[in-house]
């Protein structure tokens, strides 16, 4: 029984989530593959689940860290204004660095964190975005990996959220509101 307003319908299916994910892990261990250590920084809470399949599909030598930056709150709005509310708990300065998000959408939260994490001299950094809806990016700012560009819809599942809720779900879906 659903007690919310909305219905979910899938857009991508665990099936084609891991079928991506092994691709992208691939690209990611050739490309760095003369590291020493790569560092994965996971933004939270989105990244948790994409995270956790594509480190074990590296087969580099990896750390993982995470970071935390605020910008949604409990609306389905994105915010120009992006804080960072837990920060990366070890160095970077000289080492191979790549940043995990769930979805790019206006960008802001990309740009910023990549700006950040910058500042503190990383020897190499890229971003890894499981999602992108470039027609909703209002700054210009690219991740190197996508794993899917989707149009413009509010999407839950495989760690993203909507107002906390539908992080468990195996797959991607769109959220569609039933009339009230
Ligand atoms: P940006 O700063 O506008 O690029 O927003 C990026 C963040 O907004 C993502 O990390 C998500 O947490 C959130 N977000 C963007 N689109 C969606 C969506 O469709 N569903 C849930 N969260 C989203
Ligand atoms: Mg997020």
């Amino acid at each position: 029984m659903n007690h919310s307003n909305y219905e979910i319908d899938q857009m991508i299916s665990a099936k084609s989530i891991a079928a991506r994910v092994e691709a992208l892990a691939r690209e990611i261990t050739s490309f760095f593959s003369d590291t020493d250590k790569l560092v994965v920084v996971g933004l939270l809470r989105g990244s948790f689940v994409f995270i956790a399949d594509l480190a074990r599909e590296l087969d580099l030598p990896i750390e993982i860290d995470f970071l935390e930056a605020s910008s949604y709150g409990n609306s389905m709005q994105s915010s120009k204004e992006v804080k960072i509310i837990k920060d990366l708990r070890g160095e970077i300065a000289g080492r191979d660095v790549l940043v995990v998000e769930d979805i790019v959408d206006t960008g802001y939260t990309l740009h910023h964190v990549l700006g950040l994490l910058k500042s503190k001299a990383p020897k190499r950094i890229e971003a890894c975005a499981l999602l992108d809806k470039p027609s909703r990016r209002e700054i210009d700012i690219k991740s190197r990996w996508v794993g899917f560009e989707i149009p413009d819809e509010f999407v839950v599942g495989y760690g993203i959220d909507y107002a906390q809720r539908n992080r468990n779900l195996s797959y991607i879906g769109k959220v569609r509101f039933r009339d009230s």
